[in-house]
């Protein structure tokens, strides 16, 4: 008899990581060269950590030795809160603060705190599938609300409010976004809050990539607006900082904290259970958030992101058949092919002939809960050459599969 594994884990998918890494890897192993635009990891492209967090980390090895508090250190919680208040977040304090290993965990750890059996959790489609795996993971049932390429990826606010019944306990927002780099407006934000505060629920704001905006676009962080309403906002240092590796997030609590006193007295407790998270790299977030961000340059015009974005939206636009919205933040290119000329085309067919004949690896964008099949994801990450090189690739395929 063999071991059955939880049930929960049936309905979980997390195909980043999925069946097609799975191949490329057996492919790397056979000898083959793989080009990797699956996976949104900076330092797999070249891009480093800034020093000063790495020394900031290394002078403060010796006092990482022990366990630290659940929430995380004082100087890291204190630099997350003075981060919130220039912003002109009022009422924070690092009371309200928990560091985690990584936004990962604690999207995982609130949605625990929060979830009863059959709660639901309003999540973008498309939408960044840990957010739905950690809501079904937790006993609750993710209900979509699209965010269509009709209205530039952002959140249809009318069938948003539909979705909302006696059973729904939050709303997710993924802004700046992970799959598709929109940005939300502030009216968007101010909709939203609406919703949440007419109907008692909490905003889940993942703000990972929060600086990562291009020329002309502006980010709101949602706490701002949302004074009578319970938000969190998750942020960390991978994206931004390029330290995915050093497993370092947090979650702030703001607006109308006095609703969530029980809920972070849950987190609280849910974090002692786990004792801390890693401390060595809880020492870089103050040097992160204060003084310059040097994410800003690689954003701006004529920066490496910035760059990059550009030769994708030259080349989309030369392309007969693919199509997308130019992102507006993030690092992502969420890329349409033509059903016109390519009638039932599968995402994950066309991504496993496109890793078995081309050697590229991408993130079909069935991978993010969207109901489409003729979605795929590339990061933005990569040199130039080699984003030239991947279209030709992929449209050396579209060609062979109309022949
Ligand atoms: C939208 C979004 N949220 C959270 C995460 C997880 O980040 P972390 O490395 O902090 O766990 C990612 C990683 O790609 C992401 O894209």
């Amino acid at each position: 008899m063999t071991i059955k594994s939880s049930k929960l884990i049936q309905n979980v998918r997390y195909e980043i990581r999925g069946t097609l890494a799975k191949r490329a890897h057996e492919l790397e192993l056979k000898g083959y060269e793989i080009i990797s635009l699956n996976i949104g990891n900076p330092g797999l492209y070249g891009f480093r950590t800034p020093e000063s967090m790495r020394l900031a980390m290394i002078e403060n090895l010796e006092s990482s030795e022990a366990y630290c508090g659940q929430k995380g250190i004082f100087p890291a919680r204190e630099a997350v809160v003075m981060q919130q208040q220039e912003r002109g977040i009022k009422g924070i304090n690092a009371e309200h603060v928990f560091i985690g290993n990584g936004v990962s965990e604690l999207i995982d750890l609130t949605l625990r705190a929060l979830l009863n059996p059959g709660d639901e959790v309003l999540i973008p489609s498309p939408d960044y599938p840990l957010w739905s795996a950690a809501t079904s993971l937790n006993g609750g049932k993710p209900v979509y609300y699209p965010c269509p390429k009709e209205l530039n990826h952002h959140p249809d606010i009318n069938i948003l409010a539909s979705l909302v019944n006696k059973n729904t306990r939050a709303i997710v927002l993924i802004n700046p976004n992970n799959p598709t780099g929109a940005v939300y407006s502030k009216e968007t934000l101010l909709a939203v809050a609406e919703i949440a505060r007419k109907n008692n629920l909490i905003i889940l704001s993942d703000e990972i990539y929060d600086q990562m905006v291009y020329p002309g676009e502006s980010f709101v962080p949602m706490a701002t607006i949302c004074q009578d309403v319970l938000c969190a906002t998750f942020s960390g240092l991978s994206k931004v900082y390029r330290a995915c590796g050093y497993r370092v997030g947090w979650v702030s609590f703001s607006g109308e904290i006095i609703k969530g006193k029980g809920l972070l007295d849950s987190m609280d407790l849910l974090a002692a259970l786990r004792l801390c998270s890693n401390v060595p790299g809880q020492w870089a977030v103050q040097t992160a958030l204060g003084g310059s961000q040097s994410i800003k340059k690689l954003c701006s015009t004529n920066g490496r992101l910035f760059n990059t974005r550009k030769v994708i939206t030259n080349l989309v636009n030369k392309s007969e058949y693919l199509n997308y919205i130019e992102p507006s933040g993030a690092m992502y290119a969420y890329i349409s092919i033509d059903e016109r000329a390519f009638p039932g085309i599968d995402d994950q067919d066309f991504a496993l002939r496109l890793l078995e004949d081309e050697h590229v690896l991408i993130a079909p964008g069935s991978s993010f809960n969207v109901p489409d099949k003729n979605y795929f994801r590339i990061t933005l990450l990569p040199e130039e050459d080699i984003i030239y090189r991947v279209f030709k690739k992929i449209n050396k395929l579209l060609n062979k599969m109309l022949s």
